[in-house]
């Protein structure tokens, strides 16, 4: 087995971004553009990866961790002088390098294996990874010689009109021979009209000393898609929606409107779910078969079970049963357990709380820090009052209460199975199960009263 490396460009400041973030942070779908390679490049088996860092260090080690080794590229001098910095770390490796930049998001491990594949079959020094593309603005040209074999490349700065003129691109990605790789890059200069030391110098390099160079072109150039600035970032994010919502849909889920449905790399969906226009699925979500998520609903980081409907809502961190009916409008806060056959209504919000099983709280209520038995029901624009400006505290409400509308429960505060409580209730003590509470100024008429105080007011 051939060993096999990478080396992620991440170190350039991307002033096209115009940003205070680091440009391969930048995230695409909520996911850092670097890690969306990293990710790709992880599925590849290699026997190592090293990330070019600068500038934005210490954010970039933060988000890719330990799963590649690191080099600091302490000036940004070019591609080439990038690249440069791992030899330390790679020269007397044997095998086939691959340099990828951290600002193509798109690519995909089918395509960097058939780059480490079509480099190993061709038995080359070099291979590039090509694409023609209708608009080249901005990328290396592919110059190639009258037999066809690729000659050199020409960034765009560099170029004259007729090479303007090529539509045949370098996407940024490579497959090198390791050893040839470092030898060539100490004689790459700076000589041109960035004054950078270029890594696509190397092809040349290569060319001229008679080394076997090919290139590999892709049919899909909107996998090597560089962001440069946020027009890019945009196609990107458009681009990668594209895929991933087409993924799901290939397994079984019904997408209604795909231009306005967001879902996270990472989110997992049964067949047979449904996500109705306007939907943000996020994080680690999972979402069971026969649920409807939407419209205009945003879930993220939660489990949610099968047979569930989540309308015009928001949930956040939660675990949300099956047979579940949320919305509309209603907030799910993060640390909630809802179980199965529960209904939150509208403009409900929930907090750190869990309901269980059958229980209802169907219209304008409050519920943080609290545990709801098993049938119980919640009245209209009840409040569980858990927060005193100093401390939160915890509201029990045992199985089979029924809490008339308005009420207060004070916590601390325990409500006892079956117990009832009485609309406009403040409740500040614990009652007991099978109780009647009511706590509420007792109601007085006075006759005519209401003539009088009109005339009154004449
Ligand atoms: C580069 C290529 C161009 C190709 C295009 C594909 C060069 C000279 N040009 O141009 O041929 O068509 O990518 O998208 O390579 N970086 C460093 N250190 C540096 C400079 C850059 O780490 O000193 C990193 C950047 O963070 C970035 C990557 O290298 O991730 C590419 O740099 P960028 O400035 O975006 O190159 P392009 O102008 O896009
Ligand atoms: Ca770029």
């Amino acid at each position: 087995m051939i060993n096999k490396y990478a080396v992620i460009l991440a170190a350039g400041q991307g002033t096209r971004m115009k940003s205070k973030l680091y440009k391969v942070l930048h995230p695409v779908m909520g996911r850092p553009m670097v890690q969306h390679i990293v990710d790709q490049l992880q599925a590849l088996k290699l026997n190592k990866m090293v990330t070019v860092v600068g500038v934005g260090a210490d954010q970039v080690k933060e988000q890719l961790g330990d799963i590649t080794d690191y080099v600091v590229q302490e000036q940004q001098l070019g591609t080439g002088h990038a690249v440069l910095q791992v030899e330390p770390l790679l020269k007397n490796a044997h095998g086939m390098t691959i340099v990828v930049c951290g600002d193509t998001p798109l690519l995909t491990k089918e395509t960097l294996d058939a780059l480490f594949e079509h480099h190993l079959q061709a038995e080359a020094q070099v291979t590039v990874l090509t694409t023609t593309i209708n608009d080249p603005t901005g990328y290396g040209r592919i110059i190639r010689d009258q037999q066809g074999h690729v000659a050199k490349i020409i960034e765009q700065k560099d170029a004259n009109q007729d090479q303007l003129l090529i539509k045949e691109i370098n996407t940024g990605t490579y497959c090198f021979d390791n050893q040839f790789l470092f030898e060539a890059l100490n004689h790459v200069t700076n000589d041109n009209n960035q004054g950078e030391y270029y890594l696509p110098d190397v092809i040349e390099i290569a060319q001229k000393q008679g080394r076997k160079v090919t290139a590999f072109q892709t049919a899909d150039p909107n996998e090597t898609l560089g962001v440069n600035d946020r027009v890019a970032l945009a196609t990107a994010e458009k681009l990668m929606k594209q895929r991933i919502n087409e993924q799901h849909m290939r397994n079984g889920v019904t997408i209604i409107d795909p231009d306005h449905t967001y879902i996270a790399p990472s989110v997992k969906i049964a067949p047979d779910v449904i996500i109705e226009p306007g939907s943000i699925i996020k994080g680690d979500s999972y979402i069971g078969s026969q649920t409807v998520i939407g419209p205009n609903s945003e879930v993220e980081d939660c489990k949610i079970g099968e047979s569930t409907e989540i309308a015009h809502s928001v949930a956040h961190q939660s675990d949300i049963g099956s047979h579940v009916k949320i919305g509309p409008f209603a907030h799910i806060r993060p640390a909630t357990q809802i179980n199965d056959q529960v209904k939150v209504g509208n403009f409900v919000e929930v907090k750190k709380s869990t309901i269980n099983k059958g229980s209802k709280v169907s219209h304008l209520s409050y519920i943080g820090d609290t545990e709801i038995g098993t049938n119980v029901n919640v009245g209209c624009g009840t409040i569980t009052v858990n927060y005193d400006g100093e401390n939160k505290y915890k509201t029990t409400i045992e199985d089979n209460v029924f809490i008339g509308c308005n009420a207060n429960l004070v916590a601390p505060v325990t409500i006892g199975q079956g117990a009832l409580v009485a609309a406009g209730s403040t409740i500040n003590k614990d009652v007991p199960a099978e109780a009647l509470s009511i706590a509420r100024a007792k109601q007085e008429n006075k006759a005519n009263y209401a003539k009088k105080f009109n005339k009154l007011l004449k």
